[in-house]
């Protein structure tokens, strides 16, 4: 659907006349005037507030400056917020609007890749704390998620690939004929607003099944364990998607030792991650990944969920003892 339409479908959804548009400043100079104008058009008073760019929005002071401009407009519990960007402004604008009034409406408008297929979605909003990512946040469900493909056009290559972990990730988790897709790159370009919306269909369907995270939706960290293990490990200088593509890489590897899944499976895997440029090479030590996996907030106990890929468009979780991780690693 087109930005042009955000108006209109707003009008279906949100029953104040206030609408707050969250946004960062390079989204700021390529979409926030027609995103407004669209808004305008149905008729809502619109007003916008703007975050630099990057993870730092997502801090304590930035969600205080975004609550305290809402009660300023003043926004009523009818009103909503649109968060226009990547993960960084759907996370803060979400959590935000989990909190505002005790929750009201917010409307995510993704334009990053891994924002389309992964963040609008399911719900879970959050900001960083000094000790650490995403440890204040909630789960608030979208009003409305508007996704044009078109938005992503501008996308510098690097954070494209980011977003390509995540739907490569869908292929190897539930979706068998989304995965032979994307090993023809040429095809794949050419049908990208089609596979944007099969994995957020595959996203949903996780999310409708498990909304608090506590059974099946696990499966959605397929390479996020160790992916999280190499961000921490290397102070975030690996992006997020480029840290899951070498996390899925050796989480294959790890689940063919184990025999869990066939050489066959972990051969293309690794080709399809190579198709679209990633390195897979881990320089980490074994010993740091393991002692920050230790720590990861999805331990349960001494026990850890590993999702295990058990062929293309399949996966699923193996529970293991730390000790057994560590031996795995
Ligand atoms: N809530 C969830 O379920 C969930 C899931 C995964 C990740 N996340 C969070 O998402 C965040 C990462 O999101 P991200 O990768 O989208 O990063 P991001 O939001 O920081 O965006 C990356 C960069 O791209 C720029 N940008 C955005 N859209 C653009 C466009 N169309 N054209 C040109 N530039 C554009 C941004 O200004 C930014 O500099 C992290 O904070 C992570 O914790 C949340």
């Amino acid at each position: 659907m087109q930005l042009e339409a955000l108006g209109r479908e707003a009008r279906a959804v949100v029953k104040g006349n206030r609408i707050a548009v969250v946004t960062d400043e390079t989204v700021e100079k390529l979409y926030l005037n027609r995103c407004m104008q669209s808004l305008k058009c149905a008729g809502f008073d619109v007003y916008s507030f703007v975050v630099p760019p990057g993870e730092e929005a997502k801090s304590g002071m930035q969600y205080l400056n975004l609550l305290n401009a809402l009660a300023e407009i003043p926004l009523t519990r009818t009103d909503a917020l649109v968060a226009l960007g990547g993960g960084v402004v759907g996370d803060l604008a979400g959590f935000a609007a989990a909190t505002y009034l005790r929750g009201i409406s917010v409307i995510q408008v993704p334009t990053t890749l891994l924002a389309a297929v992964d963040s609008s979605i399911g719900g879970k909003t959050a900001i960083n704390l000094p000790a650490g990512k995403n440890l204040a946040g909630a789960f608030h469900r979208p009003a409305l998620i508007l996704r044009d493909a078109s938005l992503l056009e501008s996308l510098p290559q690097t954070i494209y690939q980011d977003g390509m972990a995540e739907v490569i990730k869908y292929g190897v988790l539930a979706d068998a004929d989304l995965f032979e897709l994307l090993a023809d790159k040429a095809q794949a370009h050419r049908r990208m607003e089609e596979i944007i919306e099969r994995c957020a269909e595959i996203k949903m369907r996780f999310v409708e099944e498990d909304v608090f995270d506590t059974g099946v939706r696990q499966l959605l960290n397929f390479g996020h364990t160790i992916g999280h293990a190499i961000e921490h490990a290397t102070n975030f200088s690996v992006s997020h998607g480029k840290a899951v593509a070498k996390g899925m890489a050796m989480m294959a590897e790890i689940s063919m030792k184990q025999g869990w899944c066939s050489e066959e499976t972990t051969r293309r895997i690794k080709d399809i991650l190579h198709v679209y440029g990633f390195d897979l090479t881990i320089v980490q030590q074994k010993d740091v990944l393991y002692d920050i996996m230790k720590t990861d907030k999805k331990r349960k106990g001494g026990m850890i969920d590993l999702v295990v890929p058990e062929k293309i468009g399949r996966c699923r979780l193996v529970r293991v003892t730390i000790e057994e991780l560590g031996e795995m690693l």
